[in-house]
C-alpha cells in the first residue's frame, strides 16, 4: 500500500473537559492533518437554535434549520473561529446559554443525521484528527486509530476551569464539575449515539498524565498502526 494515498483518520472521543480539543489540535498540528472539533457544531447550531427562538423540543424546525446551515472553521492569526451562516460564533458558543443547552440539542438524532454527514464528508476528503463522542463508533467507524480519553471529574473541572480562564471568562469551579457531571450524564444516557468507546479503542487514562504524555502516547499507538498497515 502506497502511504501517501492514505487518508488517515484518528478519531478522539471522551467526555467532557477531559482535553479531547486541545490534545487533537496539537496532534494534527504534529501530523499535517486537520483538526475538526465536532463539539463545536453541535455548539454552533444550538447558538442558531437559541438566537432564532426554536423550541428545544420542535425537532423538525430545528433538523430544517440543521440542514441549511453554513458551519465554517477558519484560522486568523492564529486564532481558530467557528463561524455559521457567517456569523462569528467562536466565543458564543463557549457560554450560556449554549454551554446549558447544547447537551440536549445534541440529543435529537435528525440534528445528528445532519452534523454526521458533513464530518463524514470532512473525514472522507482528508487525513483528519476529529474528536467529540460518537468519531469512533458513529462517525469514523472505519478511523485506523480510535482513542477515548478519560479522566476523573474533579480533574476535568479543574482542567476547564484553567482553559477558561487563560482565554480570560469568568469561570466557578465548583460549578463546572456540577455542570460537567451532568453532561456526561446526559450524552452517555442519550439514545441517539450515547458516548461510550467504541469497542477497538484504545483507553487511556488522563488523570496523571501531562498534556505532552497524553499526545505522546497517541502518537505511539499511530506509529503502531502505521507499522501493522504499511509493511
Ligand atoms: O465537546 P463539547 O463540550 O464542545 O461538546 C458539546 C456538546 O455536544 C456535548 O454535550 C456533547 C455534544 N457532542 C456530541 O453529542 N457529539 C459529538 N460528536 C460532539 C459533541
Amino acid at each position: 500500500m502506497n502511504k501517501d494515498n492514505i487518508i488517515w483518520q484518528i478519531a478522539i472521543d471522551g467526555p467532557a473537559g477531559v482535553g479531547k480539543s486541545t490534545v487533537a489540535k496539537l496532534v494534527a498540528q504534529k501530523l499535517g492533518f486537520k483538526y475538526i472539533d465536532t463539539g463545536a457544531m453541535y455548539r454552533a447550531i444550538t447558538y442558531l437554535v437559541v438566537h432564532e427562538n426554536i423550541p428545544m423540543s420542535d425537532s423538525a424546525a430545528i433538523y430544517a434549520l440543521a440542514q441549511k446551515a453554513n458551519i465554517e472553521f477558519k484560522i486568523e492569526n492564529d486564532k481558530e473561529l467557528v463561524f455559521i451562516n457567517k456569523i462569528n460564533v467562536t466565543d458564543a458558543i463557549r457560554q450560556d446559554p449554549v454551554n446549558t443547552m447544547v447537551s440536549t440539542l445534541s440529543a435529537q438524532s435528525l440534528v445528528r443525521k445532519v452534523l454526521v454527514a458533513i464530518q463524514q464528508q470532512l473525514a472522507n476528503s482528508f487525513s483528519t484528527v476529529m474528536d467529540g463522542r460518537d468519531i469512533g463508533t458513529v462517525v469514523m467507524p472505519n478511523a485506523q486509530l480510535k482513542i477515548y480519553l478519560e479522566a476523573s471529574s474533579a480533574v476535568r473541572a479543574q482542567r476547564r476551569y484553567m482553559q477558561l480562564t487563560d482565554k480570560g471568562y469568568k469561570a466557578d469551579l465548583q460549578e463546572i464539575e456540577l455542570m460537567i457531571n451532568q453532561r456526561d450524564e446526559q450524552d452517555k444516557a442519550r439514545l441517539a449515539s450515547p458516548l461510550k468507546p467504541a469497542p477497538n479503542a484504545v483507553i487511556i487514562d488522563t488523570d496523571n498524565l501531562t498534556m505532552t504524555e497524553v499526545i505522546e502516547a497517541i502518537i505511539n499507538e499511530l506509529n503502531k498502526v502505521k507499522s501493522l498497515t504499511l509493511h
